[in-house]
């Protein structure tokens, strides 16, 4: 039985990677995703995920626009981060494929009516949309199957204030009310959230793009270095793999720009393994609440590990996993997956 899951993404350089995560895994059915305003604007998030559909040859798949700004303050993006358009220096060719014509939230609360107990929803970018669902459909907790959230920071610092993780800063208010939401979630119905704490070890070089390309049988195998110039663009054969090393090496030289070295953290598509493979990641359980007021820490995500504030327990934070087998997973299945899609064309190639 395939595990039914909606995205809910604000791609993104790494929501790139999760999306081409869940198609590549057989055991994914991906019936729906929202384009979340955060990396870059809601219409440009949708832009971003019929373009990877096309790139990848994929079904027809609802990509449903979200809302435009968050729910109580102004958006603000983060194209220094993610590039231009929101996918890095890849230059995906505009599709033909249709939004779909409901709203991201009304997509949420419709899909989750329809099947309930089936889907896992995956949100790895803000929380705008989710939000607005639950205000249209209170129930949604028990309607879902599971909920795994890539966003906050608990014992760990901040990657967009010395707090803030960037999905909560974007919407602060959504988070909370996400995490509110949740409060009178059953044990197993908890959100599982993958926070900077784990997702900043999850740290990609340029290694596993040469062996995703070694995959996939595209050539040339390419060395990407932080000595490439900005205007460099891939040339290796399999489209998939072109893509992803120009999106990539975005994200590579954001990272060393902020002194995190040649490297880029590839918080979502963990989440989507997660949300697979929950068995791969340690959790333990916290009641998470938002900080809403503070001067410095507005937008800051706390968790009562201990039951301090007498209330029960609202998620399972990630607390441990191995990156390695993680990236082994990645690039095994994404590689697998560009190949199929894009067979070496001749002996040579594979
Ligand atoms: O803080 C990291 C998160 O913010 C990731 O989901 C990244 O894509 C951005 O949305
Ligand atoms: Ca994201």
């Amino acid at each position: 039985m395939r595990q039914q899951i909606i995205m809910d993404v604000d791609t993104g350089i790494d929501d790139s990677l999760a999306l081409l995560y869940l198609l590549a895994s057989p055991e994914a059915d991906i019936v729906g995703i929202a384009a979340t305003a955060g990396n870059v604007p809601a219409p440009r998030v949708a832009a971003n995920n019929l373009a990877w559909l096309d790139v990848c040859r994929a079904p027809d798949i609802e990509v449903a626009l979200g809302a435009a700004e968050p729910l109580a303050i102004p958006l603000r993006t983060t194209e220094d981060t993610h590039g231009p358009h929101g996918v890095g220096y890849a230059e995906l060719p505009e599709s033909a494929r249709s939004l779909s014509h409901r709203s991201a939230a009304q997509m949420w609360v419709e899909l989750v009516r329809e099947r309930p107990g089936q889907i896992v929803g995956l949100c790895t970018g803000p929380l705008t949309n989710l939000a607005l669902a639950l205000r249209g459909e209170p129930e949604l907790p028990r309607l879902l199957q599971r909920l795994v959230i890539m966003g906050g920071a608990f014992n760990h610092p901040g990657n967009t204030t010395p707090t803030n993780e960037w999905n909560v800063h974007v919407d602060p208010e959504a988070a909370k009310e996400v995490f509110d939401a949740f409060s009178a979630a059953p044990p197993d119905r908890r959100p599982i959230v993958c926070a900077l704490d784990v997702t900043e070890t999850i740290e990609m070089y340029p290694v596993h793009l040469a062996l995703l390309a070694e995959r996939a049988g595209s050539l040339p195998v390419e060395q990407v270095s932080d000595t490439d110039s900005p205007e460099a663009r891939s040339g290796t054969s399999n489209p998939i793999v072109r893509h992803l090393t120009d999106a990539v090496r975005f994200y590579f030289d954001f990272h060393r720009t902020y002194d995190q070295g040649y490297l880029a953290h590839m918080h979502d598509p963990f989440a989507a393994a997660i949300a697979l493979d929950p068995v791969l990641a340690a959790t333990r359980p916290a009641t998470v609440d938002v900080e809403l007021i503070g001067t410095l820490t507005r937008a800051t995500t706390v968790a009562d590990w201990a039951g301090m504030w007498g209330r029960e327990p609202n998620a399972d934070i990630v607390i441990g996993t191995d990156p390695a087998a993680f990236f082994e997973r990645m690039i095994t299945r994404i590689g697998d997956f560009a190949r199929a899609v894009y067979p070496p064309t001749t002996p040579e190639d594979a």
